[in-house]
């Protein structure tokens, strides 16, 4: 709910539990308030103090007033050049050269329902369950008018925000930094920031650092949202944790460069920016023209990390996903990729297929190498025609076989790149990011499309959809392996070069917006060697994205740990690989590979022909399970039971249905020892006083019972042994 104080110029937007609130002041500066738990007080800037702090400036409005200060104020949105000094969420340019952003209230509007922003990513839903507050500032000396946009998702706690940047000038304005989010607050210097980091096969560790004075920040430079930092960031109060505490969860939704910084002072006058990275960013106006900021989302919870997850979950699921499945179960799939890497032709794919066909499986999916002549890594992105070779007679031939094992067929792309090695290539040189006069350079000895530009995603497109078009395609997986290197478009002038990066991104998703209406039944699959571009924003595209390269089960249950304090389980690409893994050379019992797998996607990625017969009713009963449990595990409430990245002696967490009759524990073990201890895990969430079986036994305990004593656990038999444990209060 938006109330709005006209008199007083005080705008409060409410969620269930949560209240954000901003104030134009007596000088029209707009104040940042409040962002809490949910309070129904009305003007709470009463606790804003100003002093006179040395070296701190006062604008000409102020006067004599020298306790006056942007730089000690809490913002709604910064600007920088006038005397707030912190990190800006704001900084233009205009014709003359001079870099300032001096923002003042102008007007504001509520409205119901949310705002829109074409070409980007952005929460949606109904005119009934959203509605947006939209704040005009100006500054006047740059030309320049700022809409602040607002959308609030009050059932899910969900506050959304964007920025449009309007010239109003006559003359060309340069946006050198545009915050997507800027959250000053008081802070009582008692804050943690809690990061999701990591690189190649190990994306997502889970960071939580004391914040003391100075800037600290996450980001990335490297084209994409990347492996090495994800754009989801939390900060929270010093002893929040999973059911207690303040915490504020950002999530941006941009697959590209980004930035998030946390500044925090002496005087305790804090401040979160996140959006996308200013390093190689300016995008210049023409007079009347604007510049959107990609959609950033915010959710406070004051019962800590596990509640905020939730809601997270649940506004992605149903606001942010755009998916042909949504509300029904998806086929479990089968990928050739770590099976056969290169080297496969029809034949090996078809036994490969008919093998899964048998234990379950009900998609195949062909990954790498099926076009051009793609034997290697080194050869034929952009090249988009079947390696006849290979598969005699293409997907015409190809398809209908693996239709005929009852399966449907999926198939790997990568669109953005081109090899140097490729007809394209030798074709179209210029079509490669590149700088004139350097050497470029390669990434798995690939380049990157210049997809800013339209003719070269119309002919790429053109090219998937020769390929789209020659079968029956349920599924495509869109691949991205390297990052940006060579920034610099040959269709864009000098001046505007710092415009590439971000029109990278907006071309990438113009491509895959015209992917789903041309095939709205096809699910794409995101995936970026892995989970290098796991970001919101991929996820209004492609409505699930591969995790990780590194499939081993247990180094997954951190992966997945990490990625689910944001992005829901049904997000999370997860398959069950060969051992041992081709990653970290560990055998884990099948088992407990499916186990881990079920907490996402789950599909497999080996050749099942070479699985013992022990094995095989294995795999048989995991996707019979699968497909008895995928709603209570991709749509129930998921709580995290133990952090992987402590010791001890299990990892477990849970799913339980939003009617809390049924929930399924998943508990994996370390490696064992002598005179192991007995164990119990203890469930969340359940109806305390309802009454559930285990597993179908005969025995009944009372949810309470469950949650307070817990579970007994299973002696394990050997490493890294694994359960289920089925709740049911029917
Ligand atoms: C990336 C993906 C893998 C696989 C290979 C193919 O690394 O993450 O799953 O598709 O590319 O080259």
């Amino acid at each position: 709910m938006i109330v709005l104080d006209e008199k007083n110029r005080v705008f409060t937007l409410h969620t269930r539990s949560t209240t954000y609130q901003m104030k134009a002041d007596r000088h029209q500066v707009l104040l940042h308030t409040y962002y809490g738990p949910r309070t129904e007080g009305g003007d709470l800037s009463y606790y804003i103090r100003s002093a006179d702090r040395g070296f701190s400036p006062n604008p000409s409005e102020a006067g004599r007033d020298r306790a006056y200060s942007l730089d000690t104020l809490p913002q709604e949105y910064s600007g920088c050049g006038v005397g707030d000094f912190r990190t800006p969420a704001l900084e233009l340019e205009p014709a003359d050269g001079s870099r300032a952003a001096d923002l003042r209230y102008k007007s504001h509007k509520r409205r119901k329902g949310k705002y829109a922003l074409p070409g980007l990513p952005a929460f949606f839903g109904g005119e009934e369950e959203w509605e947006t507050l939209s704040v005009t500032l100006t500054d006047e000396a740059a030309g320049a008018e700022v809409e602040l946009l607002y959308g609030v998702l009050e059932e899910r706690d969900l506050i959304t925000r964007a920025v449009r940047i309007t010239n109003q000038g006559e003359k060309p304005l340069s946006v050198c930094r545009a915050a997507s989010l800027n959250l000053d607050f008081f802070s009582p210097g008692e804050l943690d920031l809690v990061t999701f980091d990591g690189c190649h096969i190990m994306e997502r560790s889970v960071n939580r650092t004391p914040l003391h004075p100075g800037v600290h920040s996450v980001g990335s430079v490297r084209g994409t949202s990347s492996h090495h930092h994800n754009p989801f960031v939390i900060l929270c109060q010093r002893e929040a944790g999973e059911d207690s505490g303040l915490c504020y969860g950002a999530a941006l939704l941009y697959s590209g460069n980004f930035e998030a910084a946390v500044e925090v002072t002496r005087t305790g006058n804090d401040r979160l920016t996140l959006g996308i990275n200013p390093y190689h960013f300016r995008f210049v106006l023409a007079p009347g023209e604007s510049f959107v900021t990609p959609e950033a989302a915010l959710v406070c919870s004051p019962n800590g990390f596990g509640q905020m997850s939730r809601q997270f979950h649940r506004a992605i699921r149903e606001n942010l996903l755009r998916d042909p499945w949504a509300g029904k179960r998806k086929p479990v799939l089968i990928n050739n990729w770590e099976a056969t890497e290169f080297n496969f032709d029809a034949e090996l794919l078809v036994g490969i297929a008919r093998s899964a066909a048998g234990l379950g499986m009900e998609m195949f999916v062909m990954d790498d190498g099926w076009f051009g002549n793609r034997n290697t890594d080194y050869s034929s992105l952009g090249d988009w025609q079947v390696d006849q070779k290979k598969l005699p007679g293409g997907l015409e031939a190809l398809v209908p076989r693996i239709q005929k094992l009852g399966m449907t067929f999926g198939l790997w792309v990568e669109p953005e790149m081109v090899s140097e090695d490729s007809d394209l290539y030798r074709a179209h040189p210029d079509w490669a990011l590149g700088i004139p006069g350097r050497a470029q350079t390669l990434g798995r000895s690939q380049m990157v499309l210049d997809f800013s530009r339209r003719e070269v995603r119309d002919h790429i497109y053109g090219e998937l959809r020769k390929v789209l078009d020659s079968a029956e395609i349920a599924y495509v997986k869109w691949d991205m392996n390297r990052s940006l290197t060579d920034v610099w478009s040959s269709a864009l002038p000098p001046e505007r070069q710092g415009e590439v990066y971000h029109r990278f991104v907006l071309g990438l998703y113009e491509m895959l917006e015209r992917l789903r209406t041309d095939y709205p039944h096809i699910l794409v699959e995101g995936c970026s060697g892995g989970g290098g571009r796991f970001d919101a924003g991929m996820l209004y595209y492609t409505p699930q994205i591969w995790c990780s390269d590194n499939t081993d089960a247990i180094d997954r249950l951190r992966i997945q740990y990490g990625t689910s304090f944001c992005y829901p389980v049904g997000t999370m690409g997860a398959h069950v690989s060969a051992v041992p893994n081709g990653q970290t050379g560990r055998s884990v019992p099948i088992r407990t590979r499916g186990v881990v797998a079920m907490c996402g996607t789950f599909g497999y990625e080996m050749d099942l022909r070479n699985c013992t017969e022990e094995e095989k009713t294995v795999v048989r009963e995991q996707t019979e399970t699968f497909k008895a449990r995928w709603r209570l595990i991709q749509e129930g409430d998921y709580y995290r039971l133990t952090d992987p990245f402590r010791e001890g002696p299990y990892t477990a967490w849970e799913q339980v249905s939003e009617d809390r009759r049924e929930a399924l524990v998943s508990v994996v073990m370390g490696t064992v020892h002598g005179a192991l201890p007995f164990l119990t895990v203890k469930a969340k969430g359940l109806d305390p006083q309802a009454s559930y079986r285990i597993n179908g036994s005969t025995d009944r305990y009372t949810g309470e019972m469950l949650m307070n004593i817990g579970i007994p656990l299973p002696v394990p038999e050997g490493d890294y042994q694994s359960a289920q444990l089925y709740l049911e209060a029917r």
